[in-house]
């Protein structure tokens, strides 16, 4: 297991535990990434280049939790986005009580991207109608062998027909699916662009 905090630990219990509570009265699905899929994501992290790392689609602050963990490694400050109050509520009690330094912007990513020019990694786990244009505002921004790994690409493959077709002939990037939890893709941005 990683070098987590006895904090982080017990957060991510925690929130392991919630989302898979039914949902009912009160309750919104946290739908956050499996505890496989956040071993394999703070793996990847670690092999970007130097740069900025983003996430879109906070939720919970689960998967933040384990992206912190490459950025502290490095020395920087994960820069995570959630526009729903409710998980914004949620998202700072995980922060607040892991002790853990990020950028946590409450509010629609769209509102913000441009100003990201030196993206050396980013976690996509958005609405999945909001995939088209963030890729396209992601990939120009991405620094040479950058990644984005995107999720659901298995479990929502039929709706997700047209974004998939996109990525896959895009020559500015290298693409590999991942069958890990709900399917993720790895873009890379290709060296010599
Ligand atoms: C699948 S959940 C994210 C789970 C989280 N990455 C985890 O594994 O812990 C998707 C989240 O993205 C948020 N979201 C969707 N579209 C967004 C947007 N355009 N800007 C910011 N947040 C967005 C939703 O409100 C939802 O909480």
């Amino acid at each position: 297991m990683e070098q987590f905090s006895k904090a982080v630990l017990d957060r991510m219990a925690y929130l392991e535990h919630a989302d898979r509570r039914e949902p009912g009265e009160g309750t919104i699905r946290l739908r956050q990434i499996s505890k496989e899929t956040g071993q394999f994501l703070l793996n990847l992290a670690r092999t970007a280049p130097q740069g900025e790392f983003l996430e879109i689609g906070t939720s919970g602050g689960y998967s933040a939790l384990w992206l912190s963990q490459a950025c502290k490694e490095r020395d920087i400050t994960l820069t995570t986005f959630e526009r729903e109050p409710y998980k914004q509520k949620i998202a700072e009690e995980t922060f607040n009580t892991t002790n853990t330094t990020i950028h946590f912007i409450k509010d629609d990513a769209a509102n913000h991207l441009n100003k990201y020019k030196h993206i050396a990694f980013c976690f996509l786990d958005s609405t999945k109608d909001t995939y088209i244009p963030f890729y396209n505002s992601i990939i120009p921004n991405l620094m040479p062998e950058g990644i984005l790994a995107i999720d659901n690409m298995i479990s929502h493959k039929r709706s997700l027909r047209e974004f998939i077709a996109l990525v896959r002939q895009d020559s500015r990037i290298t693409v590999e699916e991942i069958k890990i939890g709900t399917g993720i893709f790895i873009c890379r941005k290709t060296k010599l662009l």
